[in-house]
């Protein structure tokens, strides 16, 4: 079945129905190249030598032709002029790109654009929008001006398409949990922690909700207050369910506040970034940061219940998404299983389309279960969850580059360190570092740190152990060995 979209002329209809093509893995047609083709003449000929009516007739065959297909159709303008093409957009889900029309006239001032559409020549925008927008109003309405961000229209137009609630897996071995595409988030009896930009995408229905700081300020003491506060003032019991609504901060600070308010409470995960949905959410660690220590204060709990909805993904900032992406190839190349996409779907991975992105995630999550029921507790094998983190921590201190990408470098650079040591063969080494370069970029990569500022750090991080580092060295994707380096060696090898 088609989906379609209608709007002004130069509403951005074709731009963001390609986006979405791309991501829901769906062919994209704009109708008036369609009808081009089938007519062989442009838009201008066939108006000046047939007239609209003909031009109108001519929509309608081509809304007939395409609706039964599994395609996104960009309307005519003026499709919904003629009774007939509305009644046909109506049995299907078709929405309205209601653009604003200054962001309109700012796109079709040029001659170009002005020559391509008769109409234009003859009527101003307003006076056609005029016209039409009693005929637009009728379909789900999504409006669009200057600060509307592409990504957030498109994730909207595509909860609209979808059908809700499509459960694609299950799993409740050691954590209960469901991928739920188009996931509708109920608020019931819950109480909600969200972060600012989550309640300000996903929020407007919760009512019930506590607003934290976007990022890890957010998983502060203070907060950590703040929620036992409501908790205590609104007198909630042990069957009441906290839920964490949002990134691997906010999932860390619910967890650890749901598992100490009268010594545990009801919890429920709805991980929001790619990297709490492939890591931070899973696994039943979590924790708050405490005098400039991350982690510090924590406790482990599963969560009653974790859903995961790959569609939030798609509202992500970039860096943000690949963040995720680092962390899920690191899950998957010390598993072994499900790395090759990185290499083989790269370009539908940086389209965020929705069949790559399920694949990480159900991989990403069953490798992570694998390593976690060995180690809930972070005693031993879960440590090489860390992989990368030796370095990467230093060069998050030293450059301010976000955690994620950090541990990009950290990797490419513990892995350059073992290769010149004659560890890790140049095989694997550039096998990964080709990933890694297409992941984020060869420009971060090649980040120059001096070995002095490196080593300066590792002496004084009061978090590395005084006398030995733990390294990990990849001998082939799902094979490697924890190397445990003495200290002064280490920094010989920086
Ligand atoms: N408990 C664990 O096992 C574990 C594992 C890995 C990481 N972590 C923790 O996870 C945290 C990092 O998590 P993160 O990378 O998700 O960061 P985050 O929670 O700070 O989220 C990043 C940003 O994205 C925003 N955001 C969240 N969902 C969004 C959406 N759908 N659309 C648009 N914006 C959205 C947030 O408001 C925030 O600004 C760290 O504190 C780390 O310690 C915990």
């Amino acid at each position: 079945m088609a989906f379609f979209i209608v709007g002004m002329m130069g509403s951005g209809k074709t731009t963001i129905g390609k986006k979405i093509s791309k991501i829901l893995n769906m062919k994209f047609i704009d109708m008036d190249s369609y009808i081009e083709a089938l007519e062989s003449k442009s838009i201008r000929d066939i108006f000046n030598e047939k007239g609209e009516i003909y031009f109108r007739t001519l929509e309608t065959k081509t809304l007939n032709l395409l609706k039964d297909k599994e395609i996104i159709v960009s309307c005519g303008g003026g499709v919904i002029l003629k009774k007939e093409n509305r009644e046909i957009l109506k049995k299907y889900k078709t929405v309205f790109l209601d653009t604003d029309l200054q962001l309109i006239k700012n796109r079709m001032n040029s001659k170009e654009e002005i020559e391509k559409r008769p109409l234009l020549k003859k009527e101003s925008i307003e006076n056609i929008f005029e016209k039409r927008k009693n005929y637009y109003n009728k379909f789900k309405t999504f409006k669009y001006d200057i600060k509307t961000e592409d990504n957030y229209i498109i994730s909207r137009i595509i909860r609209y398409f979808l059908d809700e609630n499509q459960i694609i897996s299950e799993d409740n071995s050691i954590q209960n949990y469901k991928i739920i595409l188009n996931y509708k988030v109920e608020e019931l009896e819950d109480t909600f922690i969200m972060s600012e930009k989550v309640n300000q995408i996903y929020g407007k229905k919760i009512s019930k909700k506590i607003i934290l700081e976007n990022g890890e300020k957010s998983k502060s003491i203070e907060n950590f207050q703040k929620i036992m506060n409501y908790l205590v003032e609104k007198s909630k019991n042990r069957s009441h369910t906290l839920v964490g609504f949002g990134g691997g901060t906010i999932t860390d600070i619910t967890g650890y506040s749901a598992s100490v308010y009268k010594r545990g409470m009801k919890l429920k995960l709805i991980p929001t970034t790619l990297l709490s949905q492939v890591d931070a959410a899973i696994g039943g660690k979590n924790g708050i940061d405490y005098k400039g220590y991350k982690n510090i204060i924590g406790t482990f709990k599963y969560p009653e219940i974790t859903i995961i909805d790959p569609l939030f993904i798609l509202t992500l900032d970039e860096s943000d998404y690949i963040q995720g992406l680092v962390e899920a190839f690191k899950i998957n190349l010390l598993s072994g299983e499900g790395f090759e996409i990185f290499e083989k779907e790269y370009e539908n991975i940086l389209n965020r389309n929705i069949n790559s992105v399920l694949k990480i995630i159900n991989n990403s999550i069953k490798q992570k279960i694998n390593i976690v029921k060995k180690d809930f507790e972070d005693k031993g094998i879960r440590n090489i969850l860390n992989y990368g983190h030796t370095l990467g921590h230093a060069f998050e201190s030293i450059t301010g580059k976000p955690h994620g990408l950090s541990v990009a470098w950290g990797i490419r650079k513990e892995n350059e360190i073992l290769k010149k040591k004659g560890i890790m063969d140049d095989h694997t080494f550039y096998y990964i570092d080709r990933i890694l370069i297409k992941i984020v970029g060869e420009e971060l990569l090649n980040i120059n740190i001096e070995s002095k500022n490196l080593k300066d750090f590792i002496i004084n991080d009061k978090k590395i152990n005084r006398n030995k580092i733990n390294l990990i060295s990849i001998i082939k994707p799902g094979s490697y060995e924890l190397l445990n380096i003495d200290l002064k060696d280490f920094l010989e090898m920086i």
